[in-house]
């Protein structure tokens, strides 16, 4: 008798551990299983808009984990350096096609050379945008369709063509967006409105998949400013914030689409503090952001 009251305090004792232990648990990993580099050995990766910028800095990251890897971007140059080095980096294999993404035959050429190489696909990375810039909305309707169709159409585009092979692969599509793609900024009117729309896109078919128990994931990620060289020439002047490494920046986007995040947050409190701020006082966050700019050092 006594020695099973031991016994049952024990296991009290044990579950009360355990329970603590799943808390804590929850509290530091929400939930996500570890990352570890080897979730991309032998992968079958697309990465847009890797000849330059962060996309270049994932086409390194996925070299060194074991991937095979398709960059795409326009300049031919570019590529062919990015794919030598991801060869040498230990690359499962590496190639490239250039071609602008304003050409939607462009963007299911990408898809269809991956299936030439592969036969298939986990991956697909769509990072590429337009060349952006600050300045005032100059009433440019034609602009705004072509900024839509390489920032915007072309990611659709690619997610159709792809989607049998990711739907085959159990893969993943992972999108690069902006805070400016949640939240209003002033002087990137074509720019923001891509982003935003991007965000509809994806997250209503997220839902689509999971009520059709479709396993492909969608990974939406949501970057504050990065120390790229074009978005340093881009606010050079105008704003002054500071800026987070490229480097880790493609880290992460990589780790959140290979653990199957809904979204990422680089950096974290940089973008989910001006997220709070904008659904409980949006217009206290407009005043704070507002502040930020030197307007007289606008290019118009
Ligand atoms: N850097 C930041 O501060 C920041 C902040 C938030 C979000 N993001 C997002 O992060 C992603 C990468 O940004 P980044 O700063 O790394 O940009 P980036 O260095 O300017 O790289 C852009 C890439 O897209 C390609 N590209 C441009 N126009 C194209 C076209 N018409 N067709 C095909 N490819 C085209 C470029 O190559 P070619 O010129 O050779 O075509 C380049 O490889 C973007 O989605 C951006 O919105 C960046
Ligand atoms: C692809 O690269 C070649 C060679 O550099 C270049 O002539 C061509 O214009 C590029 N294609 C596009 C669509 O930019
Ligand atoms: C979905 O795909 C992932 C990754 O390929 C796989 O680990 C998981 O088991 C799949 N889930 C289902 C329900 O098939």
């Amino acid at each position: 008798m006594k020695l099973l009251s031991l016994a049952e305090s024990k296991s009290c004792l044990k579950l009360h551990f355990f329970c603590k232990g799943l808390i804590l648990a929850f509290f530091f990993y929400s939930g996500n299983e570890d990352f570890k580099p080897e979730m991309l050995k032998g992968k079958r990766v697309i990465v847009t808009g890797a000849s330059t910028g962060i996309g270049e800095q994932m086409a390194y990251h996925l070299a060194r984990m074991g991937s095979h890897i398709l960059i795409t971007a326009r300049t031919e140059a570019k590529l062919q350096k990015v794919v030598a080095q991801c060869l040498e980096l230990g690359a499962a294999s590496a190639s490239y096609i250039n071609g602008s993404m304003e050409d939607m035959a462009f963007a299911q050429s990408v898809v269809k050379k991956a299936e030439e190489l592969w036969g298939g696909l986990d991956m697909l990375i769509l990072n590429h945008v337009s060349p952006a810039f600050l300045s005032y909305f100059n009433s440019d309707v034609a602009y705004m369709q072509k900024v839509l169709n390489i920032n915007f159409l072309s990611y659709v585009t690619m997610t159709v063509a792809s989607l049998p092979m990711l739907k085959n692969s159990g893969g993943s599509i992972v999108v690069v967006s902006s805070l400016a793609g949640k939240v209003a900024f002033p002087f990137t009117v074509y720019y923001s409105a891509t982003k935003f729309a991007l965000d509809g896109f994806f997250s209503s078919l997220r839902q689509e998949f999971a009520m059709k128990n479709t396993n492909v994931s969608i990974t939406l990620c949501v970057l504050g400013l990065i120390d790229t060289e074009t978005a340093m020439k881009a606010i050079s002047g105008v704003v002054q914030i500071s800026a987070a490494p490229k480097e880790e920046c493609a880290l992460e986007i990589i780790k959140g689409g290979a653990l199957r995040q809904r979204e990422i947050y680089y950096e974290y409190l940089s973008t989910r503090i001006p997220l709070l701020i904008r659904d409980w006082a949006p217009n206290l966050l407009d005043y704070i952001i507002q502040r930020n700019y030197n307007v007289e050092k606008l290019k118009d």
